[in-house]
């Protein structure tokens, strides 16, 4: 089912300026983005007027599959700003967490899929929208029969920050000196400290929809942090988002309304996919690229990508004598930590490799070579991560993996931790 075409011609966008039909931007100040605070001032604002009146302009129309749609009100559904279906990578019993849920639209979703023994929790800064997505959510939950989401207020960025509560203390300490300022902070310290508006470790899966690109450009690197921190180990990030065939040039970059319009605050594509890379995650994979542009901006062509990416890589390198051989087709493959691994050649990795190779995304690429006898985890040695020089020199004898003639270490350069 494809919900709202909420696309702009490629005409109107070249054309002067987005006004987005008078609709969301009316009264809305059109000066260009020159900080953070304008950025998430613009955002709040155009959001605010697109929960309460639909704005065709915002985002790109997506398959969204029918049966999750049914028990969700129309208010939402008309009110969908996504660009693409994250939902479609969850599993029973996950807790998600939805970066942007705006309207809820993703968040009802994924409580459908991960049915009564999993949660799914909302961030968004935009209180029109916490309303529209709260007021649904009950509705949502007596259809389904079970109340598995909530919606948080707080900034993606950001998400040790509880805002509700930091708006609560100032309501009751309005900060009007130094002292009110210090006191300010002191709380939003303790408050980061002791009770997270999303706690580290705590998720099995990061979804967003539309979102990243809303986020100013000096605090992206923040924003893929708190991806992964928030994630636990073997948990995975599912992003659809719009990337740009080539950097955005500083003019469109200053453009509030593009920018809000999902277009300008986009990653070039190859750095968004590097940004996860740089995070910490593996096994980075385009899930989906659109082939047809979104829209052309400037001769600058914005798509939408899914985006799926996995955290568990970090730590020690230990030896358990195993070893994996690349099934092909390609010949050869180099993964993030530059371990090479060549077509129908054991090759020795680390036990954190095998395990990684051994699931998603890699699952059946590899062949997996156990050692005859198995080695004991308490005395296995260091895996030597050396550099590429010593990964062509054969690992001599000693398990069944070691006698494999021609056996060659996967060792990148920067080891995989
Ligand atoms: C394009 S809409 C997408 C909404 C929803 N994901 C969907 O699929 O319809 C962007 C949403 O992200 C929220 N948002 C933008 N930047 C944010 C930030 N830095 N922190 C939290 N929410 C943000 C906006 O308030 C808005 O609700």
């Amino acid at each position: 089912m494809t919900l709202t075409p909420n696309r702009l011609s490629a005409d109107r966008l070249s054309a002067d300026r987005l006004s987005a039909d008078g609709l969301a931007t009316d009264g809305l100040a059109t000066d260009g983005l020159t900080s953070e605070a304008d950025v998430e001032a613009f955002v709040v604002q155009r959001y605010g007027a697109g929960a309460q009146a639909v704005e065709a302009a915002l985002c790109c129309p997506v398959d969204y599959d029918p049966r999750f749609l049914a028990v969700i009100p129309q208010e939402v559904l008309d009110r969908d700003y996504g660009c693409g279906d994250p939902s479609t990578h969850l599993r029973e019993g996950e807790t998600v967490l939805d970066l942007g849920s705006g309207g809820g639209k993703i968040a009802f979703i994924a409580a459908q899929v991960v049915g009564a023994t999993g949660r799914v929790i909302g961030v968004d800064m935009t209180d029109e929208m916490l309303g529209l997505a709260r007021a649904a959510a009950p509705e949502v939950a007596s259809a389904i029969g079970f109340d598995n989401v909530e919606f948080r207020k707080g900034k993606i960025q950001d998400m040790r920050l509880d805002v509700a509560a930091s708006e609560a203390f100032l309501a009751e300490h309005p900060v009007s000196d130094f002292a009110g300022l210090t006191a300010y902070e002191a709380f939003g310290q303790q408050q980061r400290a002791e009770r997270p508006l999303i706690a580290d470790a705590s998720v099995d899966a990061v979804v967003s929809n539309c979102v990243l690109n809303l986020v100013a450009h000096e605090q992206k690197t923040s924003l893929f942090a708190e991806i992964f921190r928030v994630l636990r180990r073997g948990g995975r990030a599912v992003i659809s988002d719009i990337v740009s065939d080539v950097e955005v040039p500083p003019q469109l970059r200053a453009d509030a309304e593009l920018w809000s319009g999902c277009i300008s605050g986009a990653y070039q594509e190859e750095a968004f996919l590097q940004a996860f890379t740089d995070a910490g995650f593996y096994g980075v994979t385009l899930d989906k690229r659109d082939g047809a542009p979104w829209q052309v901006v400037e001769g600058i062509e914005f798509r939408s990508v899914t985006v799926v990416a996995y955290k568990g890589k970090q730590g020690p390198c230990m030896d358990h004598g195993q070893a994996v051989v690349l099934k092909g087709p390609f010949s050869s493959v180099v993964d993030d930590d530059d371990h090479v691994y060549k077509r129908g050649v054991p090759t020795a990795v680390c036990t954190k490799t095998f395990d990684i190779l051994s699931k998603a995304p890699y699952a059946g690429m590899f062949e997996l070579l156990e050692p005859a006898e198995p080695v004991d985890p308490s005395t296995a040695p260091v895996f030597d991560c050396a550099p590429p020089t010593a990964a062509a020199t054969p690992v001599p004898g000693g398990s069944a993996r070691r006698q494999v003639a021609g056996l060659v270490s996967a060792s990148g350069t920067a080891g995989c931790c």
